[in-house]
């Protein structure tokens, strides 16, 4: 009884850290204490960061009896605030992959967008429209920067095929990034493989001007984005077999209609071809995943959006959380019969599903697998 009378102190007391530290994050006051990288002052910080200092020493509180900062009195009694460098490495933007500070920002900033609708649809087990969420393409782009920018290259497409499909993109293939938002992941493979022609698509129209006023911005010639429903593919002669590589980065889960999606992903490979999808490592049972580490966050992302945005459209409402097993029964289902799920060292909360179409008309695959 005491033992969860703690542990309900506990999670009162983290949810409330989330939230400060989300605005900690949008106001790059992790940043501004990085630069400073000493023990500093209210005021110090309010000049760093141009912002108030009674809101600050607010703040501050939160983090110092948080422990996310450091308290400590100076030789003249002033009261001065550091940020630990093992923290910052985590907190700020610099951190890249390690940057764990945007993810500070999704269930605020969902609860913000979405908590009335999906109050509702509890009722009523109606789906939630994107349209609900207006601020979230941009958090999600802001989350494939941290994601991509020193990964995707550098790490993840070295892996595929061997180190093979790195060859051949050098060589002058067609990609399509399905699901792309806001091209970034696009973005930075167009510009690493400028021989090879690429295809962004996604349905949400504003954020495929933004990917493609991005891409003419920096010059970059061989990359087109199309708004399109991915699942109005299937079946389509203009996509037939069209290309080479298709990969689609955290984006099956919230499709309303995944199967039809997987099916016109199936449809536009040419043969040979190889399809990475990449989604949240969990299993397909709750049983099974009582042990995750990100559990109830992940469970929470997905009820406020994964869940009622494939929900939409008298959608399947996979839920972020789908799992391994549901995942390979459902690229089964879509005709795709050579699956390898790994996991992937620079990224220990997805798996890599790498999918690939057989060689010839009569179903042969390589000799290779
Ligand atoms: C979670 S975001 C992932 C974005 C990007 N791939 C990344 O790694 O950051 C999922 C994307 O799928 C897109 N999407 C959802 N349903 C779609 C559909 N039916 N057709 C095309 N795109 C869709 C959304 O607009 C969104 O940009």
């Amino acid at each position: 009884m005491i033992q969860f009378a703690d542990r309900m102190t506990e999670i009162l007391n983290h949810g409330a850290l989330n939230l400060a530290m989300a605005i900690g994050y949008k106001h790059r006051i992790f940043d501004a204490l990085e630069e400073l990288n000493k023990p500093v002052t209210v005021s110090e910080i309010a000049s760093a960061s141009g912002l108030h200092p009674r809101y600050l020493q607010e703040w501050l509180g939160i983090m110092v009896t948080g422990q996310i900062i450091e308290f400590l009195k100076d030789q003249k009694g002033d009261e001065t605030y550091f940020l630990p460098p093992e923290h910052a490495s985590f907190l700020t933007r610099k951190g890249g992959s390690m940057n764990m500070g945007v993810y500070t920002q999704e269930i605020p900033l969902l609860s913000a967008c979405a908590m009335d609708s999906v109050n509702h649809a509890f009722r009523t087990g109606a789906g939630v429209p994107f349209s609900r969420y207006p601020d979230f393409q941009g958090f999600m782009a802001e989350l494939a920067d941290a994601k991509h920018q020193q990964v995707l290259i550098d790490l993840f497409l070295p892996t595929v095929d061997k180190g093979q499909l790195c060859t051949r993109l050098s060589q002058g293939i067609q990609v399509c990034d399905l699901g792309c938002g806001h091209g970034v992941a696009l973005h930075l493979m167009a510009k690493a493989f400028p021989k090879s022609s690429f295809v962004g698509i996604d349905n949400h129209e504003e954020a495929i001007t933004q990917a493609a006023a991005a891409a003419k911005e920096d010059g970059i010639a061989n990359a087109v984005f199309l708004v399109q429903d991915a699942a109005d593919i299937d079946g389509r002669s203009e996509f037939y077999s069209r290309f080479d590589y298709i990969c689609a980065f955290d984006a099956i889960h919230d499709q309303s209609h995944p199967l039809e999606v997987l099916k016109g992903i199936r449809h536009m490979l040419a043969p040979g071809g190889m399809f990475s999808m990449i989604e949240i490592k969990a299993k397909s049972s709750q049983a099974d995943n009582m042990d995750h580490p990100m559990g109830p966050f992940l469970y929470t992302v997905s009820l406020m959006h994964c869940l009622p945005v494939g929900l939409n459209n008298n959608g399947t409402g996979l839920g972020m959380m789908w799992g391994q097993e549901k995942a390979e029964a459902l690229l089964r289902e879509a005709g795709f019969e050579h699956i390898e799920i790994t996991e992937m060292e620079h990224d220990p909360f997805n798996l890599h599903y790498l999918c690939r179409a057989p060689l010839k008309e009569d179903g042969a695959f390589n000799e290779d697998f």
